[in-house]
């Protein structure tokens, strides 16, 4: 099973930051989840809600802040005070990381709030990043927004695309979605997962990683049932069903 450190090792130290990033290396992490956005400039920075006021002390949408901005935040002191001046990454520097400790990324690119323009470019800057990773990097794109995916799968169908569901937006059209986006996975959430769906979606060839799981019983029990992979905030914890 495949371990995904979900914002990074966001358990032990604030999401979506390069030091989450990085405490997920020194655990043992190989696969790093996180969430891309649109800031100011057309810069994809790394934030999981569209507002900065939960996990920074800036307020009011990632969309009114340039990146270098972003840069000057503090994204760590929410957490802890252990971790003040942690800056909001931009996705550039997280390819950098990937590149030098040799990662593979799962880029959930945010629902952004802007329009069809702002979120093309999301696309485009999303994928010219990605671009920079070097040889033998994997990459799997997710989304909650099944529109951005089938557009991404036609300008780029050598990419690896994850389509999200919650627990209320699996339903059973679920093959229909899947192959109207072109996607390899689904990505489903673990509260009300039935072991019914997770072998109705393999036995379709497709794979399936869950979120978020951060029991290693549970963990264990959808490695039986099948399941490819999960999300976890403790990938420490979890490293031991990998494989
Ligand atoms: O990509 C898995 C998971 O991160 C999806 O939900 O809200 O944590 O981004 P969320
Ligand atoms: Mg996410």
């Amino acid at each position: 099973m495949r371990i995904f450190a979900h914002r990074g090792a966001s358990g032990s130290a604030p999401e979506n930051t390069l030091t989450a990033f990085q405490l997920a290396v020194q655990e043992g992490a190989s696969w790093i989840e996180t969430d891309v956005d649109l800031a100011a400039c057309g810069t994809p920075v790394l934030l999981h809600d569209t507002d900065l006021d939960r996990t920074s002390n800036l307020t009011g949408p990632l969309y009114a802040y340039r990146a270098e901005e972003l840069a000057q935040a503090d994204a760590g002191s929410w957490f802890s005070p252990r971790f003040a001046g942690q800056p909001v990454p931009t996705l550039a520097q997280l390819v950098d990381l990937a590149n030098e400790q040799g990662l593979n990324l799962n880029i959930e690119l945010k629902s952004n709030e802007q329009g069809a323009g702002r979120s093309r470019l999301l696309l485009e800057r999303t994928l010219a990043e990605l671009g920079r990773l070097g040889e033998g990097r994997q990459v799997l794109v997710s989304s909650f927004n099944h529109l951005l995916l089938a557009e991404l799968k036609v300008r780029a169908p050598q990419l690896r695309v994850a389509a999200l569901f919650t627990r209320e937006t699996f339903g059973p059209d679920w093959l229909s979605v899947l192959e109207l986006i072109g996607a390899e996975a689904a990505h489903l959430e673990d509260s009300g997962l039935t072991r019914a769906s997770v072998q109705a979606l393999r036995q379709a060839g497709y794979e399936v990683n869950v979120y978020t799981v951060n029991s290693p019983a549970r963990a264990n029990q959808l490695k039986n049932w099948g399941v490819n992979g999960i999300f976890t905030d403790y990938p420490g914890r979890m490293l031991h069903l990998e494989g």
